[in-house]
């Protein structure tokens, strides 16, 4: 290591390679290696945004269903625009993060409504819009614009701190702000190189290719955990690979212990329908569809007894359904569900919600944990219709 390297990193490029040469080995890279994705089939910056929105926290394989649903339901800026809540929540279904979706609706009636009808093509104009932060509007600005912007997420994270070996807790100010200094070099150096062919045939501007090949560098070969070094097109510019310290890197601080949660619903039927109600606007999931519940102090040791109590009936009453589990940002969550017929609509349920029958329910748009406690519904409840 050399003495004058500091523990935070410098703020001017200190890498075994420029970024000119890095530029130029991921460019000639990602044109054979890009993974041939939707949304890296189109120009449609709304497509891309969206794209870019649906990725924030969840897997490309799970994103791709979803995001060609969504285009086929609202093609473009003015059809998700136009759309009732109801439905964009019902296409946004089992993604989770909700409020991504409500974000969208709501820029694109922004964008919509806006003096020019334009969708914004800068970094300042994007980060105006609801849900878009510097690494949207840097994802956006670059991949449909070809904008010299920058872009951070975990997987840039982590390539750069690789490349430059940079110590210190990437969460923190200063080196989050270095970080976005070296991804601005790396998209900087790219540009004027005449842009780049997919595998596909179809050619991308350079700042576009050269973001995206970060992301799938990250996403593909500088793994968190056994990184393929033997695949990289970097290898000989990487500091951390010259030192064999890549798994040490990104150095990010352990998070805090997940908080452990006990939820409980209850399943109401009665004569062919059963009891739904809707989460109140402004909340966590505002607008999704759900069964009555509550949630329990944990530990808890009998779900039933205290469901029974809360509803007032006799514990007999409720048929358990296999307990679900799931998580939600830091909490782990025990989701025990029952099944109940014929105890009417105890008051404590209260009367803001409505009988649906089986064909409404699959219509309305649930929470992912609640969509599984309709799967799980003996057969005979709610015959279809
Ligand atoms: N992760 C975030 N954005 C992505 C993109 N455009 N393609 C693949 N993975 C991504």
């Amino acid at each position: 290591m050399r003495a004058s390297r500091t523990a935070i990193a410098p703020t001017r490029w200190d890498g075994p390679g420029t970024p000119g040469d890095l530029a130029q080995s991921l460019l000639r890279w990602f044109s054979t290696a890009a993974r041939d994705l939707p949304w890296r089939r189109t120009r449609n910056p709304y497509g891309i945004w969206v794209s870019e929105i649906m990725l924030q926290q969840t897997q490309v394989q799970t994103v791709i269903p979803y995001w060609n649903r969504w285009m086929e339901a609202f093609p473009d800026v003015h059809a998700l625009a136009a759309a009732p809540e109801e439905r964009v929540l019902k296409l946004w279904e089992g993604l989770g993060y909700y409020s991504r979706a409500r974000n969208l609706h709501r820029a694109a009636a922004r964008i919509v409504g806006s003096e020019t009808g334009r969708f914004p093509d800068t970094v300042d104009s994007l980060l105006e819009l609801p849900g878009i932060g510097r690494y949207t509007a840097g994802a956006v600005a670059s991949i449909a614009f070809n904008r010299p912007a920058p872009i951070l997420d975990g997987n840039v994270i982590r390539v750069l701190t690789r490349l430059l070996a940079l110590k210190g807790d990437p969460r923190t100010r200063p080196l989050q702000e270095i970080l976005w200094a070296r991804a601005q070099d790396l998209v900087t150096a790219s540009e004027g190189r005449g842009g780049v062919r997919m595998p596909w045939g179809e050619c991308l501007g350079d700042c576009s290719a050269l973001n995206q090949s970060l992301m799938e560098l990250g996403a593909t070969v500088c793994l968190p955990k056994n990184p393929r070094c033997e695949a990289c097109p970097v290898r000989s510019l990487c500091r951390a690979a010259e030192e064999g310290t890549q798994e040490r890197y990104p150095e990010t601080a352990p998070r805090p212990a997940p908080i452990q949660k006990v939820d409980a619903a209850v399943v109401i039927e009665q004569k062919g329908t059963v009891w739904v109600r809707q989460r109140p606007a402004g909340g966590v999931n505002a607008g999704f569809w759900e069964f009555p519940g509550l949630e329990l102090p944990d530990p808890v040791d009998n779900v039933r007894r205290h469901v029974a109590r809360w509803l007032g009936v006799p514990e007999d009453r409720l048929a358990p359904l296999p307990p679900i589990r799931h998580a939600i940002t830091r909490y782990r969550i025990r989701l025990e569900s029952f099944h109940t017929t014929g105890i009417g609509l105890p008051a404590v349920v209260g009367s803001t919600g409505r009988w649906v029958d089986r064909r409404e329910l699959e219509a309305l748009a649930f929470t992912a944990a609640h969509r599984r406690i309709v799967r799980l519904l003996p057969k005979a409840t709610l015959p279809a219709a």
